[in-house]
């Protein structure tokens, strides 16, 4: 059976997804395809990526059964507001071919044009509608992106149902301790996006001889260390050798090099 991440609401989720921020509609056919004759059988996507068409049309002609892929998609950080929520949805099942999603995220707390901006109403008015759509059975679980300790206690404060997962930038030297902390005790999956830090921290010198010790590539020691702190990682790539790669990590890094990885500070280039 497949490794998996388990929500509280029982949904598992397999516990490597193929990340495809960054991959133009173009590139997104062949990419998931690849991914998918990989192994690989959980994609990310969003609608702001502009390639669910091509993400969707993948999984579709691979052939697989619907209920085999796991597919989770985003609504987009500038949407706000009840009624709007359920418009993207529908505008993300439509571009995906599909009538369900797996998973379900408000893409960040405020619009990207607008870092910080305080969204808290809106927020909760896209959440209601995503525990409808949810309760409708049209999404499997739902959770947010990109949100803080105090992003997700007001949704915690205001609506039924706690989100099933926080989807944010994790990598060696990104310090998330204080939310993956709080996640844990809200049982709140916590995925990784950017496990490579988007391929900025492959040439740390620290990251290279540890990678060296365990025999793996650096961007295998890196997408490991997001499964030994419990994370759920999303790598992206777009070329074959290099999904395959990331996705063989039949190894695990002792607990006190987890812990050296802790340690260090942010190692990405310039
Ligand atoms: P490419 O798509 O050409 O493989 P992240 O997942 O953190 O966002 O990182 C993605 C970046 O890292 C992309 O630029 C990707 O380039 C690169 N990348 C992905 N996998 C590997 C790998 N195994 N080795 C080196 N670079 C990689």
């Amino acid at each position: 059976k497949e490794a998996t991440f388990t929500f509280h609401n029982g949904v598992e989720i397999p516990n490597i997804g193929f990340g495809t921020w960054q991959i133009p509609n173009e590139e997104a056919y062949a990419a998931v395809t690849t991914a998918l004759e990989n192994g690989y059988t959980h994609i990310d996507t969003a609608l702001a990526y502009q390639n669910e068409e091509n993400v969707g049309k993948a999984v579709h002609d691979f052939g697989l059964a619907r209920e085999k892929v796991f597919i989770t998609s985003k609504l987009p950080a500038q949407i706000k507001g009840y009624d709007e929520t359920l418009q993207a949805f529908d505008e993300t099942i439509s571009n995906l071919g599909v009538d369900y999603l797996d998973l379900y995220l408000i893409h960040a707390p405020w619009p990207w044009t607008e870092i910080g901006k305080d969204c808290t109403e809106g927020n909760i008015q896209s959440w209601k509608a995503m525990e409808k759509l949810y309760n409708d059975g049209k999404i499997r679980a739902i959770g947010v992106s990109n949100f803080s300790e105090t992003d997700i206690q007001a949704l915690l404060d205001t609506c039924d149902i706690v989100p099933m997962a926080n989807q944010i930038p994790f990598y060696i030297g990104r310090d998330q301790e204080s939310l993956l902390s709080f996640c844990k005790q809200q049982n709140i999956v916590v995925e990784a996006y950017s496990p490579l830090a988007t391929g900025q921290i492959l040439n740390s010198p620290v990251i290279l001889e540890m990678a060296e010790k365990y025999g793996v590539t650096p961007a295998q020691l890196c997408i490991r260390y997001c499964l030994d702190r419990e994370t759920l990682p999303l790598p992206k790539s777009t070329n074959e050798s290099r999904i395959i790669e990331n996705s063989q990590l039949n190894f695990t890094i002792s607990p006190e090099d987890v812990k050296a990885l802790d340690a260090i500070e942010d190692v990405r280039d310039n």
